[in-house]
């Protein structure tokens, strides 16, 4: 009796496959289908106005330039080039095939009308960051084309006040949705910069971290906290810039921070007791 009652299941569950694998086909196919026509009906329009615009505005965001920051700073923490069960949005190619759906989550589904879960997911302290401007920023990219643009030329020497300036931009869009912009960070999730004893204590630790990232416990200012940053790709430059504004904010120490300091680092591997892999959101 009981052999016969799983048979029966089994029978069951074997003759329902078919339909759903048909289906879910349908499915994934009229989304090709509609994501296609949309694609190249704005490409070109994009592609009309491109002649003119290369220093400019809102109209044709690019992925290096205005997207990569958002993500960066916002989706970070979950879509990382780390994490195993979620999309890496830091990697264009990644973000580019699925920009449609990117797109749902942070424009239609941000009204409730979208049929799946509010993205950015509710509880997270650095997607609810994610401002208007931003949200319209990411669907006039995919809007546009998805296009990548071109990395910005690594420049020349700069003076340590240039270097703060630029580096205070880069706080801005990537630091400041988790660390704040007040440097302060927020109790048991991120630590602060501000004044932090961690930071000012070694350099060469605060360099390794934004290049590798950093997960695992960590004691800033007395206040502990167990948490993961993800590595950013983010090149010399920018390193070396966002970590002297650090250094010359919030009363620290003022150190500035160089290229060349990064790129030493780059090839050293990251503390040895950190573990390789972050501790994933899922476990
Ligand atoms: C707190 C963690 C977290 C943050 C922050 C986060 N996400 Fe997600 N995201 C997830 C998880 C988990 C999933 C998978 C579950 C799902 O599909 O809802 C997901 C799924 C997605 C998907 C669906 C991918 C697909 O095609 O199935 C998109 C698009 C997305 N996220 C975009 C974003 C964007 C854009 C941001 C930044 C504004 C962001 N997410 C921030 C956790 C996060
Ligand atoms: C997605 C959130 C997030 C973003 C964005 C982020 N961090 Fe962090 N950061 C963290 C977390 C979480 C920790 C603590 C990690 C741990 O528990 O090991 C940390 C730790 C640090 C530390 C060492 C601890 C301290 O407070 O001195 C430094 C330095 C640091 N981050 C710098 C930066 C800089 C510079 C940027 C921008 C390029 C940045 N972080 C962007 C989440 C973030």
């Amino acid at each position: 009796m009981p052999t016969f009652l799983f048979l029966n299941q089994q029978r069951r569950v074997r003759f329902i496959w078919p339909f759903f694998v048909a289906a879910l086909g349908c499915m994934i196919f009229t989304k090709a289908l509609a994501q296609d026509t949309s694609a190249t009906t704005s490409r070109s329009t994009v592609h009309q106005g491109k002649v003119t615009t290369s220093g400019a505005t809102n109209d044709s965001p690019t992925y290096l330039r205005d997207i990569q920051p958002i993500f960066m700073g916002n989706c970070s923490s979950c879509h990382n080039q780390q994490s195993r069960f979620v999309y890496n949005w830091l990697d264009y190619k990644t973000a580019y095939s699925d920009r449609w759906e990117i797109r749902r989550r942070v424009w239609d589904s941000w009204k409730g009308s979208y049929y799946k879960e509010a993205m950015p997911i509710a509880n997270s302290p650095e997607s609810l960051a994610l401002t208007d401007e931003q949200r319209l920023t990411i669907k006039n990219w995919v809007d546009g084309g998805g296009l990548r643009g071109v990395e910005l030329p690594p420049d020349g020497p700069k003076s340590k006040a240039e270097r703060i300036e630029l580096g205070r931009r880069l706080f801005t869009s990537i630091c400041a949705a988790c660390h704040q912009p007040t440097g302060l960070g927020r109790p048991n999730m991120f630590p602060p910069l501000a004044g932090s004893d961690f930071l000012n204590a070694d350099k060469n630790r605060a360099i390794q971290i934004v290049i590798h990232g950093r997960q695992g416990e960590v004691v800033v200012n007395g206040m502990k906290f167990n948490n993961s940053m993800p590595a950013f790709p983010l090149g010399d430059q920018d390193i070396a810039n966002v970590l002297t504004f650090v250094y010359n904010s919030f009363g620290n120490s003022g150190l500035v921070v160089t290229p060349d300091e990064v790129k030493v680092l780059r090839t050293q591997k990251p503390e040895p007791s950190e573990s390789p892999l972050p501790k994933n959101i899922f476990e």
